[in-house]
């Protein structure tokens, strides 16, 4: 089924050809009319047309108007400002799109005419430290983008990058050998070894062994390499516990240390191609030629120690991923801070190849404390992933025990796990990701506004429409869209594949968490202004209809968030 702003699109660019020729035209865009006063969806791009013609805009709209074809999909369209072209939908369209929609299990979303391989390198946490809130953000927004390309049926390619390797393992093996505390490192194998490195590292006269360890390690040393792994699987048993809670998975992961045995070639090759040179017994990329860059040091991939750096271990990745995977796409989910080091690595790559992937930073701001500064622990360390979940579901714990005190223990813990666990990846999608956001537990755990709880109780309340019908879920009735709360919600239920496609094209949940709260807001408005249960048929079923549908939009809307949905509440 093919959603309304792809019909109008096509007609739109129809109309634009007879009108100035093919020549002349160019892609129409639709977008949603920012005041609905003027209707639906408008097309924009006919005054830029105008003005490279040198036509008058409203009349060039005019006349766009008068070669438009389309049957009953749009009321007559309309001409505001200097040219946009407005188009109200019909009720008779939106309602053969809803009963498609019904019949469809992906909801009216359609897969992309032409797939692409994407590879999304998120979470990346490095090994032997816990995972910070920092990571949360990068976890939650990389999976969410995964499952939301997924869906719209690109082919995803997840790689955890995790940072196992560096100079840190010097001090880490010294620790390891020396003043290890088996007993703690059972009970806390990242607490511990955060202990030993801290520990080695305010003894000043450890460094030289520390080093010594490092060189050992990295010429390959049986015992080092053995403590090294055993570090890795230490810390990778932990980062798993919390992935199983959070219910995210990766295709690969292969950190910094499985790009180690091509750094040396890499940076030959970069030399040879005369894309790095020496300066100050270093090897690096300048961006001579690049306005924005110029002016910033140049990227370091070689140390005049020999030692390689974070950016070599990216342009070597780059190269095996394009090697081996030949994507389309390449995302990187970091914080903020990191826009450098990914601007120079992807400018970089576009000296070394002559058609590199698109290569996108998709970074994120910092989540801050209530007090407008990062969010510290009260003795002012960072908070642990791990100890931020488990408030997480305490907290909601107290939520669904206040509003429902006699479900028994452990189903109200199931359900405090479903609903802390959503506040904290709904709190986190919700935010405009590059903006800094404050980190408010009740902000998060409220029931009422844009909020993960809020969200999986009005799924609750749509399905317990259903229980109380009698049936799961509703006939395929004929629909009929009379009440003006009725087609409203039915124009938002099929604006659900166009917000997949944005949330996709800027790398944004939020564009998805936005449209979840106004559909509940519709949902609202119809369900007050039209009798369901009470209602004779045909009406009771075809409003029934668009409860399910509802019902089904949130559910999937959420699942693409990695938010469960919950049957009571
Ligand atoms: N381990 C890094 C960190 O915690 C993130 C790695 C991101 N991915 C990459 N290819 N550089 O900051």
């Amino acid at each position: 089924m093919s959603s309304a702003p792809d019909i109008l699109a096509d007609a739109v660019e129809r109309a634009l050809r007879s009108a100035v020729g093919a020549e002349n035209a160019g892609p129409a865009i639709i977008r949603p009319c920012a005041d609905p006063k003027f209707g639906d969806y408008q097309a924009n791009g006919v005054m830029a047309l105008a003005k490279r013609l040198g036509q008058n805009p409203r009349a060039l709209a005019e006349k766009v108007i008068a070669e438009l074809q389309f049957s009953d999909v749009s009321e007559p369209p309309t001409v505001t400002g200097a040219g946009f072209i407005n188009f109200r939908l019909t009720p008779s369209f939106v309602t053969r799109q809803i009963a498609a929609a019904t019949n469809d299990e992906r909801l009216g979303v359609p897969t992309v005419a032409q797939p692409k391989t994407v590879v999304i390198d998120f979470s990346s946490p490095n090994v032997a430290k816990p995972m910070h809130v920092g990571h949360v953000r990068s976890t939650i927004i990389g999976d969410c983008l995964a499952r939301v390309l997924r869906f719209l049926g690109h082919r995803v390619i997840t790689d955890n990058h995790l940072g196992d390797w560096g100079t840190q393992f010097g001090m880490l093996i010294i620790g390891w050998k020396r003043f290890r505390n088996d007993e703690a490192l059972q009970q806390d194998a990242i607490g511990e070894l955060e202990r030993l490195y801290k520990y080695v590292n305010d003894h000043k006269e450890l460094r030289d062994d520390a080093k010594a360890e490092l060189v050992k390690l990295q010429q390959g040393d049986a015992e080092n390499h053995e403590i090294w792994q055993k570090i890795i699987d230490l810390s990778m048993q932990e980062f798993s516990k919390t992935y199983q809670r959070l219910g995210v998975s990766f295709d690969h992961t292969l950190g910094e240390s499985f790009y180690n045995p091509m750094l040396k070639d890499v940076v030959e090759e970069l030399k040879r191609l005369n894309l790095a040179r020496e300066s100050e017994g270093a090897m690096c990329i300048f961006f001579e030629d690049n306005p924005e860059l110029k002016k910033t040091s140049p990227l370091l991939i070689q140390k005049a120690d020999g030692a390689f750096l974070y950016g070599t271990t990216d342009m070597a990745t780059l190269k095996c991923r394009i090697d081996q995977w030949h994507p389309d796409e390449i995302v990187y989910v970091t914080d903020a801070r990191q826009q450098l080091h990914f601007k120079q690595v992807f400018a970089a790559a576009r000296k070394w190849w002559e058609k590199p992937p698109d290569l996108r930073h998709v970074y994120f701001g910092t989540i801050l404390g209530e007090d407008g500064k990062p969010l510290k622990t009260r003795d002012g360390t960072p908070v642990k992933l791990a100890d931020l979940l488990d408030e997480a579901e305490e907290r909601a714990l107290s939520v669904v025990t206040e509003k429902n005190p006699t479900l028994p223990l452990v189903e109200r813990q199931q359900i405090a796990r479903a609903v802390g666990i959503g506040a904290v990846k709904y709190a986190d999608l919700s935010q405009n990701r590059t903006t800094d956001y404050v980190f408010s537990w009740s902000k998060m755990l409220a029931m009422n506004g844009n909020t993960a709880p809020y969200m999986q109780y009005a799924y609750v309340r749509v399905q317990s429409i259903f229980r109380k019908a009698g049936a799961t879920k509703a006939d395929i009735a004929t629909v009929s869209l009379e009440h003006a709360a009725e087609l409203d919600l039915a124009k938002h239920i099929l604006r659900f594949p166009e917000t997949l496609h944005a949330v996709a094209e800027d790398d944004k949940p939020n564009w998805l968490t936005g449209y979840l709260y106004d559909l509940t807001g519709k949902f609202s408005a119809f369900y007050e202004n039209c009798p369901v249960l009470q209602s004779a048929e045909p009406t009771r079923s075809s409003r029934l209809l668009l409860c399910r549908l509802t019902a089904d939009v949130i559910k999937r809307g959420l699942n693409l968030l990695g938010i469960e949905v919950i049957e009571q509440m």
